[in-house]
């Protein structure tokens, strides 16, 4: 009998060490949910910390899916990787169809044979129907080379000016809304959109929700006078994603967007502002929205050193680029068929790595033109 309760007493001690030794397990993972809920930026005005800080520590920008995105609120994150609740919840949702996003590209006259001619025989041909591509000339060589892919005039000017510029946005724009597309994604010429990584991206939000994705262009915002609700007295500070790497927004926030941006008012927007066509899409969505620039480092423009880009990452960027004919040494470090001589812009060798079923790709590039 003594035994027995002995043993009874010392049964009833593991066990609460255990229930202890448990509770401390949960605690945490009760309280994580927390730490990053407030999908729907709107309501998280306040900068927590400086946005130097998205960048530091062992933090790696180019790395894939929800490690690379970071709000400078803390508040916008991919749906169901709130808490390290890392793809619970993606099931639920429904899967997004490639035909959802409008993807605009930004070109004028000039690049249609070479840089359009690159783009529509690599990614540009895996999505037609969602390419769109804005030009300043009409041009039936390219309409009937297109095959599929919607080529717009925009009958703007094919000055490198603001005003031209702005004018193809405000077209874009319009054609997004028209279209009934859930995501509006522009990018220049000269990128390459890898359509996987864009849509595992896009899929982690809600078309719904107030989303604008992209690389912010400086370490800091930019500050600019305040013209469209004040008379310029006072000053905003914004951030805005770079057009030349690329950047999307959400159909919800797009039609937000719309008292300053559709029908022409996103010209009159840019010029009350003075501030090119990226900058007056941050200026809209940040300044007069209150939503912020989801900070994410996928998307790559001409401007950085694309060289940087640990070649094991390559592929799952969402935006990649060139340098021009002032750096031609400015690509991304893949080796694959073709030297950097018959593919100087590394997009082929791209294309054929993430498609190595194209017949140019077994082939060897036989046709060698462009
Ligand atoms: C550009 O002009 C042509 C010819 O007038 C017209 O058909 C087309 O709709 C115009 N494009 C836009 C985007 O307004």
């Amino acid at each position: 009998m003594h035994v027995a309760s002995v043993g009874v007493s010392k049964l009833c001690f593991l066990l609460s060490l255990a229930l202890c030794g448990l509770l401390l397990i949960l605690i945490p993972a009760f309280q994580a949910p927390q730490s990053g809920i407030g999908i729907g930026s709107t309501g998280l005005r306040k900068r927590s910390k400086e946005p130097g800080a998205t960048t530091s520590g062992d933090y790696e920008p180019w790395r894939r899916g929800a490690d690379a995105l970071r709000s400078p609120a803390g508040g916008l994150l991919p749906q169901g990787e709130e808490g390290g609740l890392k793809g619970l919840g993606r099931g639920s949702r429904d899967p997004l169809n490639p035909k959802d996003v409008f993807i605009a590209v930004k070109t004028t006259k000039k690049y249609h044979r070479s840089r359009l001619e690159l783009l529509l025989q690599t990614w540009g041909s895996q999505a037609k129907e969602q390419t769109y591509i804005f030009t300043d000339g009409e041009d039936s060589e390219l309409r009937k080379r297109a095959g599929g892919v919607n080529i717009i005039n925009t009958n703007c000017s094919a000055a490198h000016t603001r005003q031209a510029l702005c004018c193809k946005m405000s077209v874009e724009y319009d054609k997004f809304i028209e279209s009934q597309k859930k995501w509006f994604c522009h990018v220049d010429d000269d990128n390459y959109v890898i359509l996987p990584s864009l849509l595992r991206l896009l899929s982690s939000y809600h078309p719904s929700q107030d989303v604008y994705l992209g690389r912010p262009s400086l370490d800091h915002p930019i500050e600019a006078a305040e013209r469209v609700k004040s008379d310029g007295s006072v000053s905003v500070k914004f951030w805005f994603a770079t057009g030349g790497a690329g950047f999307c927004i959400s159909r919800g926030l797009a039609l937000k967007m719309s008292p300053w941006a559709s029908l022409g008012n996103f010209i009159s927007t840019a010029e009350k502002i003075r501030l090119p066509d990226d900058c007056t899409i941050g200026y809209i969505i940040e300044a007069l929205l209150e939503v912020r620039l989801a900070h994410t480092y996928l998307f790559h423009s001409h401007l950085e050193n694309l060289q940087k880009l640990p070649t094991d990452t390559v592929l799952d960027q969402v935006t990649l680029s060139y340098g021009g004919f002032e750096n031609r040494r400015n690509v991304v470090a893949v080796g694959g068929p073709f030297s950097l001589a018959e593919d100087p812009s590394r997009f082929k060798t791209i294309h054929c790595l993430l498609y190595p079923d194209t017949d140019w790709c077994l082939a060897g590039n036989p046709g060698g033109h462009f």
